[in-house]
């Protein structure tokens, strides 16, 4: 199952992303927005980044128009890590060396084509460990 949310800036690719996760044999669930009107971000993704902080959830996708915004909510929580991701490369490495748990896309700025192979390899690749163990865990030692 994997929780999706967006504002009004990211409900287009949000329904194309629930299409497609379909498609590829994962269960959405489909946190809103439910229109094009406009609302505010932060109401779309604490639900979400609570719930994966609980660990509700493995995986979540949030979308806003820069992906900024909604980037920012759910790192307010200690065991979300949101990456935001703009290329195929950017979010194999969000995976690989961040261990990222959500995935944050830029709904006004990359192609629908594009977000959907970005989140096909983000729900594929595997968090390497090693090295990058050591620095995860310091994420959240702040100083
Ligand atoms: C909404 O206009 C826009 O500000 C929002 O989608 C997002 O980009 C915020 O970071």
């Amino acid at each position: 199952m994997i929780p999706i949310a967006a504002d009004h800036g990211g409900f287009e690719m949000k329904e194309a992303i629930i299409g497609e996760l379909k498609k590829i044999g994962y269960t959405p669930v489909n946190m809103g927005t439910f229109a094009s009107e406009s609302v505010d971000y932060p109401d779309l993704i604490h639900p979400l980044a609570k719930e994966i902080n609980e660990g509700k959830y493995l995986f979540g996708i949030i979308i806003c128009g820069s992906g900024n915004g909604a980037q920012m909510v759910a790192n307010k929580y200690p065991d979300v890590r949101a990456a935001l991701c703009w290329s195929e490369e950017i979010t194999k490495l969000a995976r690989r060396h961040n261990d990222a748990n959500i995935l944050s896309l830029p709904g006004r700025f990359i192609t629908h084509n594009l977000a959907l192979k970005m989140v096909k390899i983000f729900l594929e690749t595997e968090f390497e460990g090693g090295r990058h163990t050591k620095r995860v865990n310091k994420i959240n030692q702040v100083r």
